[in-house]
């Protein structure tokens, strides 16, 4: 045989196996295995028919979360308007490749649809609508959705440990604005009603390490917990900027909310870099980024509670992170625009394959 018949044959299954596109040797998700820890990413359904975009998606997650097609202003358009197709179509994708599904967010002050922000509602119509879609949307993917962010950033970003006023809250609110946290209370528990077997977690930013932020969820979920408010975890969205981040700080924090009985989840990892104009990152970013989801990583699956790591997207292409920033960062997940493996998602492979300590 001539030899470049030979190196031809030999490329067939290499190829095949995904080297073609950059990503070498077993995948995330088959790295994933031996701890079962859940390894997912944000999906945009309309992403969905592009092959590189669905290929990479099921060959590396085992789990995927819509990134916004269940955010109020698309799934309850109108006031007596479900839409569930863009959702429908994640999950029925997620369930031909076996993936679980991450449900995000029943109660947020971001996203919501006009009727309902200018709506002028008084606090008992608003506690009616909000139940109503709690249960209809909980209800519609009671054993499809395995896990609800039910409340998302609820505490203030400028007020440590203060919570944030919001229609839902006290703008007028549900009724409950003088008691704390009650109005929270309410939504785990409308949440638990329509979907029992649910794992209901409190969704929050910036309280990834020990801070007044974390320190006011970690108080909320000791008192739910103390008396019987249905509530399983709790999600670190793990947006990380500037190159820092204080894993020593992460994993006490990962530390003393698994101690109180409820998981932890990463919920929307990503690591915005400095980006030239053209989109570009500095290789010396690439080496620290891979570092911080190394570490990152490393952090939950040295606590047994730590169940979940989602990045919020897997391929620069489609990162939010681009126009969030104006286009001054990017490159802030695993895969290039190219699906191409950046030294970040070597590193996090590598400490999946790793396993648990
Ligand atoms: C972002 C999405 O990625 C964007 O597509 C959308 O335009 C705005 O919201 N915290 C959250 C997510 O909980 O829902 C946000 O997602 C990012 C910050």
């Amino acid at each position: 045989m001539k030899w470049r018949a030979l190196i031809f044959l030999l490329a067939i299954p290499a190829f095949c196996l995904g080297f073609g596109d950059g990503v070498r040797e077993h995948s995330l998700r088959e790295a994933a295995q031996a701890s079962g820890i859940l390894i997912g990413t944000a999906v945009r359904p309309a992403q969905l028919s592009e092959a590189a975009y669905a290929s990479t998606l099921a060959r590396e997650f085992n789990m995927l979360e819509p990134e916004d097609v269940l955010k109020w202003e698309t799934v309850h358009p109108e006031p007596q308007t479900f839409d569930f197709s863009q959702g429908d179509e994640i999950v029925d994708f997620a369930t031909r490749h076996g993936m679980k599904v991450r449900g995000h967010t029943l109660v947020w002050h971001q996203q919501n649809p006009k009727w309902l922000t200018e709506g002028k509602y008084t606090s008992s119509e608003l506690a009616q609508i909000l139940e109503k879609h709690i249960k209809t949307v909980v209800g519609h993917y009671r054993g499809k959705i395995f896990a609800w962010d039910v409340v998302n950033e609820a505490f203030d970003e400028l007020r440590p440990g203060k919570l944030r006023s919001t229609i839902w809250r006290d703008q007028p609110g549900i009724g409950l604005a003088a008691s704390g946290s009650s109005y929270i209370e309410r939504c785990f528990r409308w949440a638990h009603e329509a979907d029992p077997q649910a794992l209901l977690v409190y969704n929050e930013a910036g309280a990834e390490v020990v801070n007044p932020k974390s320190d006011a969820i970690y108080a909320l979920v000791r008192d739910f917990r103390q008396r019987g408010v249905p509530i399983d975890g709790v999600g670190f969205q793990m947006h990380i900027e500037n190159l820092r981040a204080d894993v020593a700080s992460i994993s006490a924090n990962i530390r003393r909310f698994t101690a109180l009985g409820v998981q932890v989840q990463i919920t929307e990892m990503d690591v915005a870099l400095p980006v030239d104009p053209n989109g570009n990152p500095r290789p010396e970013d690439l080496q620290q980024q891979a570092d911080i989801y190394r570490e990152v990583a490393n952090a939950c699956l040295s606590h047994p509670g730590c169940t979940a790591i989602q990045t919020w997207g897997f391929t620069d292409k489609y990162s939010w992170i681009g126009w969030h920033s104006k286009h001054t960062q990017g490159a802030a997940v695993l895969l290039d625009r190219n699906y191409g493996a950046k030294p970040a998602y070597e590193a996090l492979r590598d400490v999946l394959a790793a396993g648990r300590r």
